[in-house]
């Protein structure tokens, strides 16, 4: 097994009664691809939540690169390994497509010069440079999902966390997403992918968990997950 890059034990998070996270066990290792897939509700985005530190966990730890980062603020220095993509957005509608890239290298104490011409460059990659100076509102819905992109690209981090990247973009659009995962798992940055498009995803990834009201249900390779009956029963309940 290669590095492991993050984990995951013991996690639990409630609101209330609802126990949206309910004992997660969870690694990744370097240079690997994990598909979290789970019917609506599961607690998927939860998980990132608590990985990210949008949530604190109730019980249970996280650690990143061997890291403790329980319970620390998104924002911790501790947390810059990390890259997370959202599941509703996350662009500045009045700031340029440029102008949101570069906020990834800012965050990461880039110099401004620097990091707005590495935006450029990360938006060419992934397509957008002829609207790098655009106003993001002015993109639709898949290219400001290609700004997250080309963030991920700049930021180039040991663990990206992706919610739902592919959710309504067309097939040019998941074809420029899966090229640059691969290329970036290749060169060692760990990911965790949620999707609703299981091809898609068990195209990309090496193993898959499947999460059912905040437990792993199962995990295993894209063969054995999509032979699972107990997979397709949670899909319909
Ligand atoms: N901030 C919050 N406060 C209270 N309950 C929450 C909060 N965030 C999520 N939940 C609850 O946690 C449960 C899991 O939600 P979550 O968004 O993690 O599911 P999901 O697997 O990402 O679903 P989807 O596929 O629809 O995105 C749901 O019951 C939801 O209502
Ligand atoms: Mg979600």
């Amino acid at each position: 097994m290669s590095r492991i890059v993050l984990e995951a034990a013991g996690l639990r998070k409630a609101f209330g009664g609802n126990h949206v996270i309910d004992g997660v066990d969870f690694r990744l290792a370097a240079a690997e691809l994990v598909a979290l897939v789970g019917p609506n509700g599961a607690g998927k985005t939860s998980f990132l939540n608590l990985v990210s530190g949008q949530f604190r966990p109730n019980a249970g730890t996280i650690t990143l690169g061997g890291v403790d980062v329980t319970g620390l603020e998104p924002k911790s220095h501790k947390r810059r390994p990390l890259f997370r993509s959202y599941q509703n957005g996350g662009t500045f509608g009045k700031l340029t497509a440029a102008q949101n890239v570069a906020m990834a290298g800012l965050v990461r104490d880039m110099d401004r010069r620097s990091a707005e011409a590495r935006a450029v460059e990360a938006l060419k990659r992934v397509g957008l440079g002829p609207v790098a100076d655009w106003p993001a509102e002015r993109l639709s819905g898949g290219q400001r999902k290609l700004i997250d992109f080309a963030r991920l690209l700049l930021a180039s981090p040991a663990v990206a966390l992706l919610d739902e990247p592919t959710a309504g973009v067309n097939p040019a659009i998941m074809e420029v997403m899966r090229s640059i995962i691969a290329e970036m798992r290749d060169a060692g940055t760990g990911f965790i992918v949620i999707s609703h498009d299981l091809p898609w995803v068990f195209g990309l990834c090496q193993r898959v968990v499947v999460l059912a009201a905040g437990k792993v249900l199962t995990m295993g390779s894209p063969d054995e997950v999509s032979a699972d009956p107990r997979v397709r029963e949670a899909y319909l309940a």
